[in-house]
């Protein structure tokens, strides 16, 4: 979908569809128009199809003659409860609206909307952000033209109120257009199936990536993660055919002695289990254990899109985890690159055990912080479900920016606790670890593990768990990966550069 801005009277839009938000109660349209438009609102309000209450929709036809062929009205619901997310959310249900409807192009009038708490760059880019992201589905393996496929919106105006500044709107379109160029990476990177999606190929796609845009990549194999000491990542890798990647992304927007910040993401490309074999339902949705790296690398795509002035690490161990003759196995003792050894009780927790060889990794460039991001527990799913990741960490100010940056980008987080108490669920009569922590607060002890390898830096880990893949399909979040993190970490890194 191609989005631009624009100025004018509605009523002179020659368009298919004119979408304009309605907050509950109200009474007339002000949008000028002809008479006619307000004497079938009047209508629709009196015989009660539609009040503006949230996610209402009205369409009506022969509002006036050569001007919009249609006008869709959207409930907006209260006006003092409207927040941006909401924004967002109507943006993406107009999307498919349109789409269902085959309408090929809209215009959207941003006059309707006004929002108290909220500038016109922040309405734009929420607009924006929740059109491109229900413009996407994952089609490459459908034939073309298949009877029922959706006709995507090709053209979207969005037309600015008498007033409003159309330098900002354009930048802020611009930087939805960034993020979600990102988002929508993340998204085919999750999409790809396992058969093609070995570590070499995520490896391959962020080297692309790097290409197409500033960022310098570096590849460190099997060899040489043998040479160096990943004993960590290298023990889960050790049951594949396919061989490990640690896939390094560095992008310079800063002065070359700024202290980096360091994303890292679990790239389990695919998860089986290993012999601690996952039951086989739903088994094929494990191809989204990446979901970290797929976060990661479509961040650093926006980043330097964005061209923000920071400098940036990416850092992505990749692997699959599959039983084999050559497998690691339940009791076997690990040494990861931080010189700590490992007893592996399930080579099930494999996700900790290459974050744990990452996050020693990106500690050489001494990062002024580090965030990593990895569908790392199911326990996450138990606790908070499919509506927000966890967050827990060694440095509470990072915790909360984080938190801000989550509600203010629509990627909802949830801070757990990660006391020390926690940590005695993972002490190992033979190592200096254990890789599982049993039942109780499995969310926490996988972050208590992490924490072991993450203590030389400011630190917060991401559980994304039960926000990486959308299983049924909503407006803006299509049936698959989600592209969940980009997002926010774009918002947290916009408030870095501050
Ligand atoms: N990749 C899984 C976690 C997961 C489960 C992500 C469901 C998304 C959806 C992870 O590697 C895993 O298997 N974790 C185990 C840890 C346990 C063995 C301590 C889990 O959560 O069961
Ligand atoms: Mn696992
Ligand atoms: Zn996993």
């Amino acid at each position: 979908m191609k989005i631009s801005v624009t100025t004018g009277a509605a009523e002179q839009q020659k368009t298919a569809c004119l979408v304009a938000g309605v907050y509950e109660g109200r009474k007339r349209l002000d949008i000028e128009i002809g008479k006619g438009l307000d004497e079938l609102f009047g209508r629709a309000l009196k015989s009660k199809e539609f009040s503006g209450c949230k996610g209402e929709v009205l369409l009506l036809h022969g509002v006036n003659k050569g001007g919009p062929e249609r006008v869709l009205l959207l409930g907006l619901g209260k006006e003092k409860d409207f927040t941006l997310s909401d924004l967002r959310q109507v943006a993406s249900e107009a999307t498919n609206i349109l789409t269902r409807k085959q309408l090929g192009s809209f215009v959207l009038t941003l006059a309707q909307v006004a929002m108290k708490k909220a500038e016109l760059g922040e309405k734009v880019q929420a607009i924006a952000e929740g059109l491109l992201l229900a413009d996407y589905n994952y089609d490459r393996y459908l034939p073309k033209n298949r009877p029922g496929q959706p006709v995507k919106v090709s053209d979207a105006l969005l037309l600015l109120a008498p007033g409003d500044d159309k330098h900002v709107a354009e930048t802020a379109l611009g930087k939805a257009e960034a993020i979600c160029a990102g988002v929508c990476l993340a998204r085919d990177l999750v999409n790809a199936p396992g058969n093609l999606k070995s570590p070499e190929y995520l490896a391959m796609q962020a080297v692309a990536m790097s290409e197409q845009v500033n960022i310098k990549a570096k590849l460190l194999n099997r060899q040489e993660m043998e040479k160096r000491g990943f004993g960590a990542l290298l023990g889960v890798a050790q049951g594949s055919q396919r061989d490990p990647y640690l896939i390094v992304m560095e992008y310079n927007g800063a002065k070359a002695d700024e202290k980096p910040v360091a994303l890292v993401g679990k790239g389990v490309v695919f998860d089986s289990g290993g012999i601690s074999l996952k039951p086989g339902e739903k088994m094929d949705e494990m191809k989204m254990d990446m979901g970290g790296a797929a976060a990661v690398i479509g961040t650093m795509l926006a980043a330097a899109r964005l061209q923000l002035p920071i400098n940036l690490v990416g850092v992505v161990p990749a692997v699959e985890n599959m039983p084999s003759g050559t497998a690691i196995r339940p009791g076997d003792i690990l040494t990861s690159l931080s010189g700590k050894t490992i007893e592996v009780l399930n080579t099930d927790a494999e996700g900790r055990l290459i974050l744990a060889d990452a996050l020693t990794y990106v500690g050489q460039y001494q990062p002024r912080l580090v965030i990593d991001l990895a569908t790392l527990t199911g326990a996450c799913i138990i606790a908070l479900g499919n509506q927000a990741a966890a967050v827990l960490g060694n440095d509470d100010k990072l915790i909360g920016q984080l938190l801000k940056a989550g509600e203010r980008s629509g990627e909802r987080l949830w801070q757990l606790p990660l006391w020390e108490e926690y940590a005695a669920q993972i002490k190992s009569d033979f190592a200096d670890v254990k890789n599982t922590g049993g039942r109780p607060a499995g969310t926490i002890t996988a972050a208590a593990f992490l924490q072991k390898f993450a203590d030389s830096y400011r630190w917060a880990h991401l559980d994304i768990a039960g926000m990486a893949w959308e299983e049924s399909g909503k407006a803006g979040r299509p049936k698959g990966g989600t592209g969940f993190g980009v997002r926010a970490l774009v918002e947290f890194l916009h408030g870095e550069c501050a």
